[in-house]
């Protein structure tokens, strides 16, 4: 049988993304981690894969199947995510950062694992690199998309992320109540950028990756046009 010819406006385009959560070690057993399932951004990656990209996944542990992508690199850290991305941001056209990313380590994990001999324990963190910050302040960055995750004040926190961080696009949703987001198969997102926005309606996380990549590719055809 004959198919029409499938739309591929990603034919071409070189994009890293950034998925899952990190972990943070406090010792060699313990780490500091998140709720990210990793599931919105490796179905964005296929999404953008399937639109005729080549896809470099950067990882954080997930427990998802490996997804159809041309390149995925598995990372633990924060840290190892940063460098990770760093070494091959300059070779991508668009960079989407859909990564859960300890904003805070602890400074420096034990060697060994830590005895339960005191009362209480205070645990000193230091700031990560913000990874989406450091890819837009390049000086020819790729079209950089980031998200927001938020559980108040949405739309707000999301643009002033969106012009503080020089990015192109961010994809906001709110996390913590019962309407999608973290651990749930289902999302709903609003998309800013500086002149225009984008709803799209709660529905699962592989249509919703579909839509939201329709709409990068969308916009970075059109990034030149002022
Ligand atoms: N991000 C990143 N590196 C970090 C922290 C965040 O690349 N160290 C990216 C995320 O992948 C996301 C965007 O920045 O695309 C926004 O993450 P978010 O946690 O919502 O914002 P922060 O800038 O970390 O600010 P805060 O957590 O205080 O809201
Ligand atoms: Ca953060």
């Amino acid at each position: 049988a004959l198919f029409p010819p499938v739309a591929r406006p990603l034919a071409g385009v070189r994009v890293l993304l950034t998925a899952g959560p990190t972990r943070e070690p406090l010792d060699p057993v313990r780490f500091l981690g998140n709720r990210s399932s990793g599931r919105m951004g490796f179905a964005l990656a296929e999404a953008l894969e399937a639109l005729g990209a080549r896809v470099t996944l950067i990882a954080g542990p997930t427990a998802l199947a490996a997804p159809r992508v041309t390149e995925q690199v598995e990372v633990e850290t924060a840290l190892e995510m940063y460098e990770a991305v760093m070494v091959r941001a300059a070779d991508c056209h668009i960079f989407v950062a859909t990564a859960a990313v300890a904003d805070y380590r602890p400074e420096t994990p034990a060697a060994t694992k830590i005895k339960k001999d005191a009362e209480s324990l205070t645990l000193h963190l230091v700031r990560n690199p913000d990874i989406l910050a450091a890819v837009a302040a390049l000086s020819q960055p790729p079209f950089t998309v980031g998200f927001a995750a938020e559980t108040d004040h949405v739309e707000a926190y999301a643009r002033d992320k969106l012009l503080r961080k020089g990015l192109d696009m961010i994809a906001a949703n709110r996390v913590g109540g019962d309407q999608g987001g973290f651990e749930r198969p289902e999302n709903a997102l609003t998309v800013l950028w500086r002149d225009g926005r984008r709803e799209f309606p709660l529905m699962d996380k592989t249509r919703l990756a579909r839509a939201l990549a329709q709409l990068i590719a969308e916009r970075y055809q059109g990034r030149h046009a002022a």
